[in-house]
């Protein structure tokens, strides 16, 4: 057993959708988010600012104790994950490896297309075409860049006619293209996950990265023996390097918690 919290970072509110699938997986552990703000967005910077950024984030949590990281952030995930565990020596996951290694366990398809959208660094960082490749056999990937759909998350709009008309735009490369599967490479993107449905139709399965991070890290505490005790209720704290933001109103409708500005403090991790 181990009581300490696990941390988890992303350039906003994206990360706060992999933070929900923590929540829920795992309701008595503590969790500490790190946004970003103050950076954000990390889609089109890069490498090494992303390195730069990432190392400060992991550094920053780390500081605060915590057992584990959670890198709830594509562009983070492609461009410094392997980074980071070079430089530190705690448990680092991002959101690409446990996704894939979940398709490749529940795969069924003979052949498997999948689309995969993401941030300009993610897709450029070809990560994630890699390591689907490397990992599932008979698999055709497409892939496509999708750069306006953070900062639009961030302003909240998800659900509003310029919302609808960037999805029906960037879908179009999955259109008659029969994938199997869409991969939401980008932590942002499950708040536009009805109208991606409206789009793809039923039958396409849209993949949030949260619930396979969830999934694999619910079995990784448990395997190590680090997981929080049974009867420990999980408590969250937010941390933003800047709060000049809508970061609040869009987490506080997605994790539905009214009290969530009451437990966020702004914090410098220069
Ligand atoms: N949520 C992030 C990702 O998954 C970052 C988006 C951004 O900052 O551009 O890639």
């Amino acid at each position: 057993m181990d009581r300490r919290p696990i941390g988890i970072f992303d350039s906003g509110v994206g990360g706060m959708t992999v933070l929900a699938e923590i929540k829920r997986h795992l309701p008595n552990e503590d969790l500490i988010y790190l946004g970003d703000t103050k950076n954000f967005p990390y889609g089109d910077k890069s490498r090494e600012t992303i390195i730069k950024l990432a190392t400060k984030c992991a550094g920053f949590l780390i500081s605060q104790d915590v057992k584990a990281i959670v890198i709830a952030c594509g562009t983070a995930t492609s461009q410094a994950l392997d980074e980071l565990k070079k430089i530190y020596r705690i448990p680092i996951e991002g959101i690409i490896s446990p996704t894939v290694q979940d398709i490749k366990k529940n795969r069924k398809e003979e052949k498997i297309k999948i689309g995969v959208i993401a941030t300009e660094g993610t897709i450029k960082s070809n990560k994630w075409e890699e390591e689907l490749n490397n990992e599932i056999e008979n698999v055709e990937v497409i892939s496509k860049s999708c750069p306006l759909l953070a900062p639009m998350a961030e302003q909240g709009w998800t659900s509003n006619n310029v919302a609808k008309e960037a999805i029906r735009e960037y879908m179009k490369p999955f259109i008659n293209k029969k994938i199997d599967k869409i991969i939401l490479g980008c932590t942002h993107y499950p708040l536009f996950k009805e109208l991606i449905r409206q789009e793809l139709g039923n039958e396409v399965d849209i993949i949030n990265t949260g619930e396979k991070v969830a999934n694999y890290l619910q079995k990784y505490l448990l395997s190590a023996g680090i997981e929080n005790a049974k009867e420990h209720i999980g408590e969250s704290i937010y941390y933003l390097t800047d709060t000049e933001c809508n970061f609040i109103q869009v987490a506080e409708r997605l994790l539905q918690d009214e009290t969530l500005k009451s437990k966020i403090e702004k914090i410098n991790i220069e």
